[in-house]
């Protein structure tokens, strides 16, 4: 697991502290002061005013301790499944398919109002014999077959799926040694291939460790994988940043990283965050620098409390032993409110929406939406599930019920226009991008 971890020596430019500290100020407001206007309590809501989630592994053998269920379910707006999605836990023998950890996890995700990121369709690791014993076009064939057999079980229901996770070696720009490189460089996308025929509405993610610092040959040789398949429209919509932080390393220019990314247009995610010791700065520098980020959609931690880390030892994580909030906890939370309270729009888009808050009721609320930078636009709106639009005024719209996808265009009102809301226990805020028709 040691290869999970940052290396101190790559591309030291920035001491840790340094690096939080530029972060802390040059990406946010004031850190440590909540804003009057919306300050929120809790990581999901904090985020969720910026437009983004914030997200927790969870692992289905914990959900019958209350301690954890009462942090994770007031705290977290997304949550990933950390061990029952991999590969041999769903199809444990070939052909039969096995949901059991990964639906409990799913159904209350669903029952507590929270969006789902599946983890991981296709990764070397956690393979079941009859897998590892397969090669050639019978390998291929299989790995198609298990994309298509879990995404459609879960169709509709996934935010996002890591699609594949940890295809590079460490140290070099090299793919990774395993089975599935072994059935030709086109595995990757083939499979990005199958998942989008899969569930056209979940959003396709490549995920990866060590991949932080712009400077490294790993990152490098992602970056180049991904500005390939978005050229030639091989369909993918994410990358996913593990941040498995090492103890002591520098901190990598995380922010560079995920801009570069974000230019090639696909969103960065954050997707497994934990470091050694929970140093509180080096937390916030990484939320400011997903915050810096339009394109980043969100933060997610690997594990609530630090026992039920897969390194506890290290004690990585937001919440003690006792669920307790720990120095990191605030400063994430402190980061979270300080930051603008919209979301923003992609970078060269030629206008930018802004939402604010309406009304409220016990069942719905509405939304103002105001457009700037254009009289021609179209603004994309993405309502978390199960959430949805019931009306809208001062604009022409259309509805998408299978992506819960709003497409708005001005109809004569200029750029002030509204939304309201049925959420059905999910008030995270709709997401919103911008651009000129
Ligand atoms: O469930 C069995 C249990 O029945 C058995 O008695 C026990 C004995 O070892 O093992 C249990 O399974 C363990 C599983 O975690 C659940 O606790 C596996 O041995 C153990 O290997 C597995 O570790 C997971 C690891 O991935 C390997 O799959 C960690 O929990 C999980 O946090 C870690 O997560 C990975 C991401 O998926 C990908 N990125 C890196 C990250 C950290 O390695």
């Amino acid at each position: 697991m040691i290869g999970h971890l940052l290396a101190g020596s790559r591309a030291v430019r920035r001491t840790l502290a340094l690096g939080a500290a530029a972060a802390l100020s040059t990406g946010l407001a004031v850190a440590g002061v909540p804003r009057a206007d919306a300050a929120a309590d809790t990581l999901g809501s904090a985020a969720a005013r910026t437009g983004r989630y914030f997200g927790t592994a969870i692992d289905a053998s914990k959900l019958d301790d209350p301690v954890y269920t009462t942090i994770a379910g007031r705290e977290f707006d997304m949550v990933t499944p950390e061990n029952g999605m991999t590969i041999d836990a769903t199809e444990p023998r070939q052909g039969q398919f096995v949901f059991t950890n990964a639906d409990r996890i799913v159904d209350w995700a669903a029952q507590n109002g929270k969006r789902v990121r599946g983890h991981t369709l296709l990764w070397h690791s956690q393979q079941p014999q009859w897998l590892v014993n397969l090669s050639g076009g019978a390998l291929r064939q299989a790995m198609l077959d298990h994309v298509d057999g879990v995404m459609t079980h879960y169709k509709g229901k996934i935010y996002a799926w890591d699609v594949v996770n940890e295809a590079f070696a460490d140290g070099t720009g090299a793919r990774r040694n395993s089975n599935f490189q072994r059935t030709g460089d086109d595995w990757i996308e083939a499979a990005f291939r199958a998942a989008r025929a899969a569930d056209p509405a979940a959003k396709l993610c490549y995920n990866d460790y060590n991949i932080e610092d712009w400077t490294s040959a790993k990152t490098q040789a992602v970056y180049a994988m991904v500005k390939d398949f978005t050229s030639r429209g091989v369909p993918i919509d994410c990358v996913g940043f593990q941040a498995h932080f090492g103890s002591g390393s520098p901190y990598p220019d995380l922010r560079t990283t995920l801009r570069n990314f974000a230019a090639l247009g696909v969103d960065v995610q954050i997707t497994e965050l934990d470091i050694p010791s929970a140093p509180a700065a080096t937390y916030a520098a990484v939320v400011g620098d997903c915050l810096a980020v339009p394109r980043c959609a969100g933060v997610t931690v690997w594990g609530v409390r630090d026992p039920d880390s897969w390194r506890s030892g290290d004690t990585p994580l937001l919440f003690d032993g006792d669920g307790g909030k720990k120095p990191a906890y605030t400063a994430v939370l402190d980061a979270l409110n300080a930051a603008v309270p919209s979301p923003s729009p992609t970078p060269g888009a030629g206008c930018t929406a802004t939402l604010s808050a309406g009304a409220k009721w016990p069942d719905r609320y509405t939304l103002g939406v105001t457009v700037t930078g254009s009289d021609d636009w179209i603004v994309t709106m993405t309502v978390p599930r199960p959430a949805r639009i019931i009306a809208t005024w001062n604009v022409r719209t259309r509805w998408n019920p299978a992506t819960n996808v709003l497409t708005a265009r001005p109809n004569g009102h200029g750029g002030s226009w509204g939304v309201t809301i049925k959420h059905h226990g999910n008030r995270t805020w709709p997401t919103v991008s911008c651009r000129t028709a």
